[in-house]
Formats: C-alpha cells, sequence, structure tokens
C-alpha cells in the first residue's frame, strides 16, 4: 500500500482542487487499490498538529472545476518555522512525527514561495516531499508559470473590462489596483488584456511627473478617460532607492492617509490635473471563483507530473512547466528565490511598443 500525504498552503487560488484531482486520478489509475491519500486540514497546521482526513476517490470527485481548497489552506510563515509554537511545539520535529507516524511514502505541497521554502526544507530534513506551483502572483522560481495565475488574469481583466465603460461614460481617470506585493505578471498582463493605458509594477519604479504627463497626453488627444493598472507593491523611483526600513517607515506613513499606494497616486493625478481620479480595488476577487480552462488543464498535467515522479520516487522536487513542457525543478533551487518580471521580458518590450506608460520614462 501506498500511503500519500497532501496538503493546500498559503494563499488559495483557483486551481487547487484541479491539481489535486490530477494528482490523485493519476495515482490511482497506477495504484488501484494499493493507494491511500491522507489530506491534512488547513495546510501544514494539519501536518503539524495530526488534523487530517482520510480521502477516497470519491472525494476527488466533481472537483476540478471548483475554486478555493477542499483541504483549507493557512498561512505558516517560513521564518517561523523554528520558532516553537504558542506551547513549545517544535513545529519541524512535529510534521516529521505525524509524517513517519502515519506512516507517508511522499507528500505533496501545493504552495508558492513561502510553502515552497518549507518543503525544501521538510525534503532537507528526510521526508518525501513533492512540490506543487501554485500562485496567483506567478512569482514562483523554476517554473514558466503557476496553478492560478491566468485564472487571476482573468478576473483581474474582467475589473478592468467593468471598469472601462464607466470610466470612458464619465470621462474620468480610473486606476485599477491588481494583487502582486513583490511581481508584476499579474498587473501587466492583466493590463495589456484590459486595456490599460499605464501600468506600474514593483519591477519598474514609477516617477508621478510621467504618470501625470501620460495621463495629459490622452487628455490632450482627446481621451477623456483612462485606466491605469497599479500592482500592489508598486513604488517609486524614489522609494527603490530607499533601504528596506526607510521603505517601510514611508508605507507606514503613507497608511496612515491611504489604504494603498493607488489612492496616494490617485490623489497626486488629481492635483496635478484636477481630473476625477478613481480607485477600485478587486482584491481577493482575484483568488477566487473556478479556474479557467487552460488552469484546469495545466493542473491537471501538473499533477500527472507529480504521479509520475511519486512513481520514478523522485523527491524534493517541484513540478514545473518549462516552454511548454511538464517538468521539474529541485526544491533547493526553488527555494528563497523570486521570479519577477525581467526588465527585457517580451510582453513588457511589446507593451511599451503599443504606447503603454510604466511611469518610468
Ligand atoms: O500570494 C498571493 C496573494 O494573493 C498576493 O497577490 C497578495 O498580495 C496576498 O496573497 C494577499 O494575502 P492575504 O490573502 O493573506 O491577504
Amino acid at each position: 500500500m501506498k500511503r500519500i500525504g497532501m496538503l493546500t498552503s498559503g494563499g488559495d487560488c483557483q486551481a487547487l482542487n484541479a491539481t489535486m484531482r490530477g494528482i490523485a486520478k493519476a495515482l490511482y489509475n497506477m495504484y488501484q487499490d494499493e493507494v491511500e491519500i491522507i489530506g491534512f486540514i488547513d495546510g501544514y497546521k494539519g501536518l503539524m498538529y495530526e488534523d487530517y482526513v482520510k480521502l477516497t476517490p470519491l472525494d476527488f470527485a466533481g472537483i476540478l472545476t471548483k475554486g478555493g481548497t477542499i483541504l483549507g489552506t493557512s498561512r505558516q510563515p517560513f521564518k517561523l518555522m523554528r520558532e516553537p509554537d504558542a506551547n513549545g511545539l517544535d513545529k519541524v520535529e512535529a510534521m516529521k512525527t505525524t509524517y513517519r507516524r502515519l506512516r507517508l511514502d511522499c507528500l505533496y505541497v501545493l504552495g508558492g514561495n513561502g510553502s515552497q521554502k518549507t518543503a525544501n526544507l521538510l525534503s532537507e530534513e528526510g521526508l518525501n516531499v513533492i512540490g506543487m506551483p501554485k500562485t496567483i502572483d506567478n512569482d514562483l522560481w523554476g517554473t514558466d508559470t503557476t496553478f492560478g495565475y491566468q485564472s487571476a488574469i482573468d478576473v483581474a481583466t474582467n475589473a478592468i473590462d467593468c471598469i472601462h465603460t464607466t470610466a470612458a461614460s464619465h470621462n474620468r481617470c480610473f486606476i485599477v489596483e491588481i494583487m502582486g506585493h513583490k511581481a508584476g505578471w499579474l498587473t501587466l498582463n492583466a493590463g495589456i488584456a484590459g486595456g490599460a493605458d499605464i501600468i506600474l509594477i514593483p519591477e519598474i519604479p514609477y516617477d508621478i511627473e510621467n504618470v501625470v504627463k501620460a495621463v495629459k497626453k490622452r487628455n490632450k488627444r482627446g481621451r477623456g478617460f483612462t485606466i491605469i493598472a497599479v500592482a500592489e507593491g508598486a513604488m517609486t523611483k524614489e522609494d527603490a532607492g530607499m533601504k528596506k526600513k526607510v521603505y517601510k517607515k514611508r508605507l507606514e506613513e503613507m497608511h496612515k492617509l491611504y489604504p494603498s499606494i493607488s489612492y496616494e497616486i490617485a490623489d497626486q493625478i488629481k492635483a496635478a490635473t484636477g481630473l476625477e481620479c478613481r480607485v477600485t480595488v478587486p482584491g481577493h476577487m482575484q483568488r477566487g471563483g473556478n479556474p479557467n480552462a487552460y488552469d484546469r488543464v495545466l493542473s491537471s498535467r501538473l499533477g500527472t507530473y507529480g504521479a509520475i515522479l511519486f512513481s520514478k520516487g523522485e523527491f524534493g522536487q517541484m513540478v514545473a512547466i518549462k516552454d511548454h513542457k511538464i517538468t521539474s525543478t529541485p526544491l533547493s533551487e526553488v527555494a528563497g528565490k523570486l521570479k519577477t518580471v525581467p526588465l527585457d521580458n517580451d510582453i513588457l518590450l511589446e507593451a511599451k511598443m503599443l504606447g503603454i506608460s510604466f511611469g518610468d520614462e
């Protein structure tokens, strides 16, 4: 009997269930009755505190199209993993004990950056771990794309589409704030798909003068409205030059006046142009709802490969997609790295050719 553990960790996204289903279906096909799958509740918490459910093939039926996660999830920061919990429990040892007590042959970790760091830690501690690349941010190193990302682009694009019609009717400037504190993939792609005129992402620090210039240029051309897609982590050139601590302080000050950077930008545009500038934040809607067709296929493919890795005994890997081929990257290479938008990224350069302003010039 093969005994498999699964958990979903960190922020949820649209294709977690589809990915678990992909792994499970492939495993059941390979091993029939000779496989038992255990699902840990609320991510690593379930592994720490032995909170789990035994899953059957029926549990994986009908979940391909369902957003969220049937196992629940939670954020268990990597930096706190080596710190004991409130009752003095050694979290890493507790997770290893659960794994061993349940006589698991493998643990699948569906998660983003922090979760894959912990997956790597557990792998280094001797557990058989396979990572599955999740996040709407698409900022995981070692894979071209992550599941959840394309579905989130659809949601964010839809938000921009909805804003477009009302912005045009009222001749207003509108900012749509897109998720992504450190990486601008989602904002860049949804921005282009939604026809945004200005896109601000963390990788390209902006100068508010340039943003205002782009708004005025549109107005001069007779376009009364402007759509700006702003990533949560967008920053000014000045911000980018600050030491981490100073930047943190600057954000604290900013948050006393505004809920987020988008509101500051809106105020600055209004002051400089006299135009009405509104902010819309689709927020967690971007992680919600059902996975789109692309993600359903991707998750099924990634899940299948996850089962293949298990059958070959190849652990300490994260399943990945590179150049349209499903493959894997060692967790040790994934851990601790961030995949941000490179400045020579094709889509970025093409967007510039379309006349989209990034506020940098
Ligand atoms: O990592 C995914 C993500 O949705 C980010 O885009 C966003 O900044 C963050 O999670 C929000 O986290 P939380 O759900 O904990 O508020």
